[in-house]
C-alpha cells in the first residue's frame, strides 16, 4: 500500500508512519514542519495539497492526522483563533477526502480492486466536552460527521472512510499536561485501563483501517481511548 500521513513530522501521524513501514507499506508523511524523508504540506491550502498529490501519485490510503489544539475559554478565544481550529481540524481533512475522491473518480473501477481507505483523527472530545476547548471540540465533533458523510458518497467510488478517536495519547501536543502529577493522576482515575496511550496504540488501530481486513468497514468512529468514553460521557 502506498499511504500519505498527514501531521507525520511527530506524534501519532509519525506513530502511523513508522507502523506502516514495519509492516512493508510505502508511507509518505507530509507535514507543515520541514522533516527528514517527508513533504511539505500544508493541510489547509488547496494548492498545497494539488502539488504533493501531483508529486506522489495515486495513493491506496490517506491518514488525516494532522491537528491543532490550544486552551482558552470562549471568551477568551479570538475569531482567528476560532477560525485556525475549524481550518486545520476540520477543512484540512476535507480537503484531503476531496482529493482521495478526485482522483478515484478519475479512475476506471474493477470490482475486485481492494478499495481505497482514509482514515480521519477525531478525538474523545468529539464527544466528551471540557472547559477551555470549545473551538477543539466542535472541530473534532465535525470530523465525526464529516466521515459518516464521505463514507456514503465514497463507497460508489471504492473509497472506505474511517475515524479514529484518541484518548490522552502520549505525544508532543500533550506533553505539557502530561508533564503535570495532577493532570495524569487525573486521567489515571477517569480511564478505566489506568494509563495513557502511547501513539503505536493508535497506528496500529490506523493500521488495521487501512487493510483489506477492514473491508466492510466505513463510516464509523473507533474510539480508540482505554476505555474513557465507555466510563461516562
Ligand atoms: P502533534 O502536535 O504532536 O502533531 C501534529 C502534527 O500536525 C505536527 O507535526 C504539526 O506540524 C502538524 N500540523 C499542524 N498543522 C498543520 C497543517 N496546517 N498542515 C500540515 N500539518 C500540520 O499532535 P498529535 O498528538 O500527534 O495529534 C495528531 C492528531 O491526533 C491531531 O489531529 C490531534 O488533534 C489528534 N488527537 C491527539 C490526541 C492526543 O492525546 N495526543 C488525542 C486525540 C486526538
Amino acid at each position: 500500500m502506498k499511504v500519505l500521513v498527514t501531521g507525520g513530522a511527530q506524534g501519532i501521524g509519525l506513530a502511523v508512519c513508522e507502523k506502516l513501514q514495519d509492516e512493508g507499506h510505502q508511507a509518505i508523511s507530509a507535514d507543515v514542519q520541514e522533516h527528514a524523508n517527508g513533504v511539505t504540506l500544508d493541510v489547509t491550502n488547496e494548492e498545497s495539497w494539488a502539488d504533493v498529490l501531483d508529486v506522489v501519485g495515486p495513493l491506496d490510503g490517506l491518514v488525516n492526522c494532522a491537528g491543532i489544539r490550544t486552551r482558552g475559554l470562549i471568551v477568551d478565544t479570538s475569531y482567528e483563533e476560532f477560525q485556525r481550529h475549524l481550518s486545520v481540524n476540520i477543512t484540512g481533512t476535507w480537503l484531503g477526502i476531496r482529493s482521495i475522491f478526485r482522483l478515484q473518480a478519475n479512475r476506471e473501477l474493477s470490482s475486485d480492486e481492494p478499495t481505497v481507505s482514509v482514515v480521519n483523527i477525531a478525538s474523545v472530545n468529539a464527544v466528551i466536552a471540557v472547559p477551555g476547548q470549545a473551538h477543539y471540540v466542535a472541530s473534532k465533533a465535525a470530523i465525526v460527521g464529516l466521515t459518516k458523510a464521505a463514507a456514503i458518497e465514497g463507497a460508489p467510488i471504492g473509497v472506505r472512510v474511517n475515524a479514529i478517536a484518541p484518548g490522552a495519547i502520549r505525544t508532543p501536543m500533550t506533553e505539557e499536561r502530561l508533564i503535570d502529577p495532577e493532570q495524569v493522576a487525573w486521567l489515571e482515575g477517569r480511564v478505566p485501563v489506568g494509563r495513557v496511550g502511547e501513539a503505536s496504540e493508535i497506528a496500529s488501530v490506523a493500521n488495521f483501517l487501512l487493510s483489506a481486513g477492514a473491508s466492510y468497514v466505513t463510516g464509523t468512529t473507533v474510539f480508540a481511548d482505554g476505555g474513557w468514553v465507555a466510563n461516562g460521557v
